[in-house]
């Protein structure tokens, strides 16, 4: 099978794990990686056996061996970086959120367009099997129609201001970061919000540090949850009329997904081998067949999802410093 060549932008901590499922995956290969420093570039490219390194982020996209760009910088370089690389007719692959705000986000799709080069988000819950199953069920019509959707996903980490999650200036925040997998499985299962109810907490610099949605999707409702300064639960539940499906563990990432009929469990997903694979195996199909989308997340899930993103910013004036005036 022919490998995909993928080069990579920035050396962080999800660059490292990328690396890995890529070398793992059946249809793609690491063949560049990109740091601000040239040290941590050629570091990055021993360690991981990447045969170039780059210290400049548009050498890497002019890199003729790349044939898929992956941006994994902090959200705010996300939309000048895809379109850059697509500019040059390089496929991206961009880390979630793909862009801070709609505004970028429609460039960056007309980009992709204009240059008729693959774009995708790196929303890779959308491409596990069992979260494909759950779409599927619901589909089936096994749990009736949807009333509700309730999910959140919470982590603790310290604050620490120059950290994407607390750093307002390269777009941190509980929400853009953690909410937008809750966000992503309620759009998946509803239509977008009527009306909603926001509550969010902010840091001394400005940043969400937990938010809380109540939203109305015509007769049906979600409840979105969020946050960075403590360790909860990260599930979702969909609630149906005849049935609901839970997933246990952390919802977005490898867990078991049960399905409920009359309070009953039914049936059950399969577990699988890695995180991160399944995206990196359609990116890479996608490539090679040509096209500018994957069916899975497509752009107009990216729209429809940034667009629930900004509108809940927007009921608690939320912008980030490029935002301002
Ligand atoms: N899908 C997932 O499960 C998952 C998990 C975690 C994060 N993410 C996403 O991946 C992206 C990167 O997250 P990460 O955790 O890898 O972040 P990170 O460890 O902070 O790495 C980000 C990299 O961006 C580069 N960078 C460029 N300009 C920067 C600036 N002004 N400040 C800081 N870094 C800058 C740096 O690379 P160089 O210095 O080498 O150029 C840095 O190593 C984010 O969009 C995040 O939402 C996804």
């Amino acid at each position: 099978m022919k490998k995909v060549n993928f080069g990579i932008l920035g050396c962080g901590k999800m660059a490292e794990l990328m690396t890995q499922e890529i070398k793992a995956s059946k249809n793609a290969e690491v063949v560049a990686v990109a740091s601000r420093n040239k040290e941590n570039a050629k570091q990055f490219a021993t360690s991981n056996e990447i045969e170039s390194y780059h210290d400049d982020y548009l050498d890497l996209i002019k890199n003729p061996s790349v044939e898929v760009v992956y941006v994994t910088l902090p959200h705010t370089f996300h939309a000048q970086w895809s379109i850059e690389a697509l500019k040059s007719k390089k496929a991206v692959l961009c880390e979630k959120p793909c862009t801070i705000n709609t505004t970028e986000l429609k460039e960056v799709l007309q980009t992709a367009t204009q240059n008729n080069t693959f774009y995708a988000e790196a929303l890779w819950t959308q491409y596990l099997p069992q979260f494909r199953k759950a779409k599927q069920w619901v589909l089936e019509g096994k749990i009736g129609k949807v009333v509700s959707v309730e999910s959140e996903f919470n982590i603790e980490k310290e604050y620490e201001y120059n950290h994407r999650l607390y750093n307002p200036n390269i777009g941190g925040g509980a929400l853009l970061d953690l909410g937008i997998y809750p966000a992503m499985a309620i759009l998946e299962f509803l239509d977008s919000p009527d009306s909603m109810e926001v509550e969010m907490d902010f840091t001394k610099d400005g940043v969400d540090f937990e938010t809380r949605v109540h939203a109305q999707h015509g007769d049906a409702k979600s409840i979105l949850s969020c946050c960075i300064n403590k360790n909860m639960d990260s599930t979702c539940t969909v609630i149906g009329t005849e049935g609901h499906i839970h997933f246990d563990g952390r919802f977005q990432e490898n867990c078991h997904g049960y399905l409920y009929q009359n309070n009953k469990l039914v049936s059950k997903t399969d577990s699988y081998i890695g995180t991160y694979r399944f995206m990196i195996y359609e990116v890479s199909k996608c490539y090679l067949n040509g096209e500018i989308e994957s069916k899975i997340h497509n752009h107009s899930k990216s729209k429809r999802l940034m667009l629930f993103l900004e509108n809940i910013r927007k009921k608690k004036n939320f912008k980030y410093p490029s935002e301002q005036g």
